[in-house]
Parts: C-alpha cells; structure tokens; sequence
C-alpha cells in the first residue's frame, strides 16, 4: 500500500493509502476527541465530535476525521476557530442528555462548553452507539439494541440474551461516555432476576 503525505496542524504526516484522517493523526501523536469512534469497530460518523477542517485545491471544509480518508497533500487543521465552535456547540447538546458524565465535563471545560445552555433531557445515552455496535461487531450477540427514535431513542438490552451473555462479558461497560450503559443493565438484570408476580387470586 502506498505512503501518502499530508499536513496536519502545519507538520507533515505519513499514512498509508486508505487510513483516515483520525488514523493519521494518531500515528503523528495528534489528538483528535471522539465520542463514537472504536478501533475494533466500524466507521460510524455518528457524533460529529471528531470535525477538522481540511483544505483541499484551495478549498476549506468541515469533514469528519474518523471517516474522511487521507489525501496526498490535503492540509488538515484540527483545532482553528470553526472546529472548536462546532465542538462546543456538540458538546452543550450532549450535556442537555448526561450533563453529569465526566467525559463530557472534561471535553466541555477544554471547549468552553456551557453545560447549562440547552434544557435538560436527561436520557442519560449521547447515542454514541459505542455498546451497541461493540456487542454486535465485535461480541456478535446483539445483546443491546437501540429502541425508539429520534429523542427517544434509547438503548435497551434485549432479556432473553443479556440473561445468557452479559453478565459474564460486560466488555461494553467501559465503552459508555456516560452512566446510562450500566443502569440500564442493572435494571434489565433487576428485571431478569425478579421472581414473577403472583397472579392477584393467591395475594
Ligand atoms: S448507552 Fe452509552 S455506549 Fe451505549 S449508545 Fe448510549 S452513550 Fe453510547
Ligand atoms: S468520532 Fe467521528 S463522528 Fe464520532
């Protein structure tokens, strides 16, 4: 596979043909932040947080660093004024859904992100999709699955699976940029594990 040259924050960077900007970067010890991004799994493209600014032929653009390839002399910038405004404003949404989750609080006080801008629904899931596709890609049980759509949609274990698998794997746990992973498995197991309610004749 062929070396490809480029330029990332003004210091030329070797990757090879195929890698995306996030890989290059990585190689080149540049930190890009991601939020849904997982060596292990497919590209997902989903939080937007990875966003540099790329100049190509004298033309500047917004791309997604985890998912725009590399090119022979494409000039990257992964911090300037524009990529750090669009960070801020992702992460004051994300905040509006667990404005408790460390992660975020970290990436918001780097970003200048105010964490009380949006109001509150707290859900608790950023929709990374980190745990679903991890369980699905790599654990290939499909365990955890999302539910509902647009702003409910939320991740939920399916309990004839979970029952099986999860509470021997749990690989996902460490995954979640928020709490919402692991509550919703102590629920599903608290669920799981009831014992079932008496039919309303015998109480
Ligand atoms: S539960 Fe956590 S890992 Fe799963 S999609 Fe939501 S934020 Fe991502
Ligand atoms: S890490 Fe690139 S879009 Fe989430």
């Amino acid at each position: 596979m062929s070396e490809i040259l480029l330029q990332i924050d003004g210091k030329e960077a070797a990757a090879r043909e195929g890698m995306t900007i996030l890989e290059a970067a990585q190689k080149a010890g540049i930190a890009i932040p991601t939020l849904c991004h997982h060596e292990k799994l497919e590209p997902y493209g989903g939080c937007r947080l990875c966003t540099v600014e790329v100049e190509a032929a004298g033309r500047s653009k917004l791309v997604a660093a985890c998912l725009y390839p590399v090119e022979k002399d494409l000039v990257v910038r992964t911090r300037s004024e524009k990529v750090d405004r669009i960070r801020k404003m992702i992460l004051e949404l994300l905040l509006a859904h667990a404005p408790d989750a460390f992660e975020l609080q970290d990436l918001a006080k780097e970003y200048g992100a105010d964490r009380d801008l949006f109001e509150k629904e707290a859900s608790f899931c950023i929709h990374c999709g980190l745990c679903v596709r991890y369980c699905a890609e790599v654990k290939k049980k499909n365990a955890v699955g999302f539910v509902d759509r647009g702003t409910r949609r939320e991740i939920s274990f399916v309990p004839g699976i979970a029952s099986k698998e999860c509470w021997k794997c749990k690989q996902c746990f460490p995954l979640c940029p928020t709490e919402a992973l692991q509550a919703a498995y102590v629920l599903t197991d608290a669920l799981i594990s009831a014992p079932p309610a008496k039919p309303e004749s015998e109480e």
